[in-house]
């Protein structure tokens, strides 16, 4: 990419299409995994335990995984840092005095930085809590990803963060997609129509999807 092409609206807002799109595979096959939970401790345990092994005897012990991880935290930074440069152009762009007290962005554009935000604050706690155990130091057990999870959602707080940053992530999924499809160029009137129904559904399987885990252990379903 050109450095007028990155400095340009178009650019950024390209940059924030393909790293959503990139995390947004990554979501659909961690939701997929996670719902694992649903066939035992072995069943999910040997999975975690494969995503370290992925890739064996080419790739080292937890290569592959450490190469998703680079991925997706230059995913995460590429984005987070288009949308904050694509606010405070949004804000310069603006005049200075508004006559009324009107709501200066549209719904939408609330919605997705305040989704974004959460989010973030989301992965953080969420590493936190599920990969390194620091929020949860006594129920933690290293390489026991199952009991961790159980463990997580065995609080009320804890399940309460889960549901409703997956709730934020449904939102911000839905609107995200939509808006990647049409920078991405894609968009037909008829297309549209098929972009905005696969946007609602993405966003609906994943939402149900994951929340189904803390659902699962608060009803002893999973236990
Ligand atoms: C109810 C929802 C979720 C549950 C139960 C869940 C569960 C887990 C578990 C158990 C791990 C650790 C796996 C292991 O150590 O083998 C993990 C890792 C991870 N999760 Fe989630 N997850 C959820 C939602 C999400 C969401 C919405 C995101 C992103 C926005 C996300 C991003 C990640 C990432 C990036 C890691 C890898 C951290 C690392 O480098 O080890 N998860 N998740």
């Amino acid at each position: 990419m050109t450095r007028t092409m990155w400095d340009s609206s178009v650019g950024k807002k390209t940059v924030m299409a393909v790293s959503g799109l990139i995390m947004l595979a990554y979501l659909v096959v961690h939701m997929l995994g996670n719902l694992k939970i649903f066939f035992g401790s072995d069943d999910f345990n040997h999975y975690a335990h494969w995503l370290r092994t992925l890739g064996e005897p080419f790739l080292h012990y937890e290569w592959a995984l450490w190469i998703i991880r680079v991925v997706l935290v230059a995913a995460v930074v590429a984005h987070a840092v288009s949308a904050y440069q694509l606010s405070r152009r949004d804000l310069r762009a603006r005049p200075t005095k508004y006559v009324h007290k009107k709501p200066r962005t549209s719904y939408a554009t609330r919605t997705m930085r305040w989704g974004g935000v959460i989010l973030g604050l989301f992965i953080v706690w969420h590493i936190l809590d599920l990969t390194t155990g620091t929020v949860h130091p006594d129920g933690f057990q290293s390489g026991h990803p199952y009991q961790n999870v159980i463990d997580t959602f065995s609080t009320w707080y804890g399940s309460v963060v889960y549901i409703v940053a997956m709730l934020a992530l449904g939102l911000h999924i839905r609107h995200g997609f939509w808006s990647a499809a049409q920078t991405l160029g894609v968009g037909s009137r008829t297309r549209d129509r098929a972009f905005k129904t696969i946007a609602n559904a993405l966003a609906l399987v994943l939402t149900v999807g994951f929340i189904a885990v803390p659902v699962g252990v608060m009803t002893g379903v999973v236990s």
